[in-house]
């Protein structure tokens, strides 16, 4: 059995990898640590929690595995120290998965807190990283929205199947957890309940890591907040190259997924949150809309877009099978 700490366990991404790694298979009882304020408290919120223990990182020296489940900024000083203590790291935060750091600097309004620890890390997008990620001490788990909008489009990119001059818009809805767990004005529920707003449109740090990860395509990403707790649904309105049309974007999607675990492409019709929460599947579907196609990507923000694509990763970095833990 391999043994595993959750770092930032009191937080919704965090408490989601409590929820995975109770039923896996290889990894003992996790050590779960949270930095401040509700150390403790989670084991009395619900029965099934594992307790979650004030942070020690004298603690990492006999693990395996740490998952980092930390705010930017404070993550990176957890990996560093997981990863100087021997531990393959998995961060799920935004420290790691901008590869320059002035261009971190220039998202994330402050110098990188460990440019020196950027070199080792992959950027864990599983299903295009998987060799990288398994010899990696240090895998950037990518942010809920680039996994929906990289998974659909870095296939078609790859084949040369869109026309390069047009931009590609990506309208994408994410459920409140998204946020974190600490309310604020937009987040609180009185501003969620029975609405639903765009919000940072050209400004979200999401874009950038975007950017990085299909430079030749210029993407338009909008995102939203939907009065649902869980689930990210993002529809992409793109122009293909002349003489390729819906079923041939289809066709090139389910040929890259066809052996991915975690990849549904669909037939026919088109995926929806109830169709992805609780779940690590990441669910495509197309359709023809005049000369442009559209491709909705609906996945869970906490298990495919966080919790749930970290542990492929762990499980790749620890010799597992991808997929163990994950139903
Ligand atoms: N939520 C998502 O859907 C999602 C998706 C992808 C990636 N992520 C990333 O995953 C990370 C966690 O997100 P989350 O939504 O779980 O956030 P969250 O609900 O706000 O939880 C944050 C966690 O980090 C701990 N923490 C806060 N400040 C800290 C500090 N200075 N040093 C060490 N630990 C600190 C908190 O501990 P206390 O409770 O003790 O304060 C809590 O356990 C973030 O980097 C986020 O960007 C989240």
């Amino acid at each position: 059995m391999k043994r595993v700490a959750v770092l930032g366990a009191s937080g919704y991404a965090g408490r989601e990898l409590l929820r995975l790694l109770r039923g896996h298979p290889r990894f003992a009882a996790p050590l779960a640590m949270s930095a401040r304020r509700d150390s403790g408290a989670e084991a009395a919120a619900s029965p099934f929690e594992s307790s979650v223990a004030p942070l020690d990182l004298e603690q990492l020296r006999d693990v395996d595995g740490v998952f980092v489940c930390a705010p930017h900024g404070a993550a990176a000083e957890l990996a560093a120290e997981a990863f100087a203590r021997g531990a393959a790291v998995v961060d799920l935060s935004a420290d790691f998965r901008l590869r320059d750091s002035a261009r971190y600097a220039a998202t994330y309004g402050r110098p990188h807190p460990a440019p020196a620890m950027l070199e080792h890390a992959v950027y864990g997008l599983t299903e295009h990283a998987r060799s990288r990620v398994r010899t990696a001490r240090l895998v950037a788990n990518p942010g809920c929205y680039p996994t929906s909008i990289l998974l659909p489009l870095l296939p078609l990119v790859d084949a040369a199947l869109l026309d390069a001059g047009a931009p590609v818009v990506a309208d994408a809805k994410s459920g409140i957890s998204g946020a974190g767990k600490a309310p604020t004005e937009r987040t609180h529920y009185g501003s969620v309940h029975e609405n639903c707003q765009a919000y940072d449109v050209g400004t979200h740090r999401h874009g950038a890591e975007i950017a990085q990860e299909v430079p030749a395509l210029r993407v338009v990403f909008v995102p939203h907040l939907l009065p649902a707790f869980r689930g990210m649904l993002t529809t992409l309105y793109l122009r293909p190259r002349d003489g390729v049309g819906a079923d041939a974007i289809r066709s090139c999607l389910a040929e890259a997924y066809a052996h991915e675990p975690f990849v549904k492409v669909y037939v026919n019709g088109l995926p929806h949150l109830h169709a992805v929460q609780h779940t690590n599947f990441c669910a495509l579907g197309v359709a023809a809309a005049g000369e442009l196609v559209v491709i909705v990507s609906a996945l869970d923000n906490l298990v495919k877009g966080a919790a749930g694509q970290a542990l492929q990763n762990m499980n790749l970095m620890l010799g597992l099978p991808e997929t163990a833990g994950l139903g």
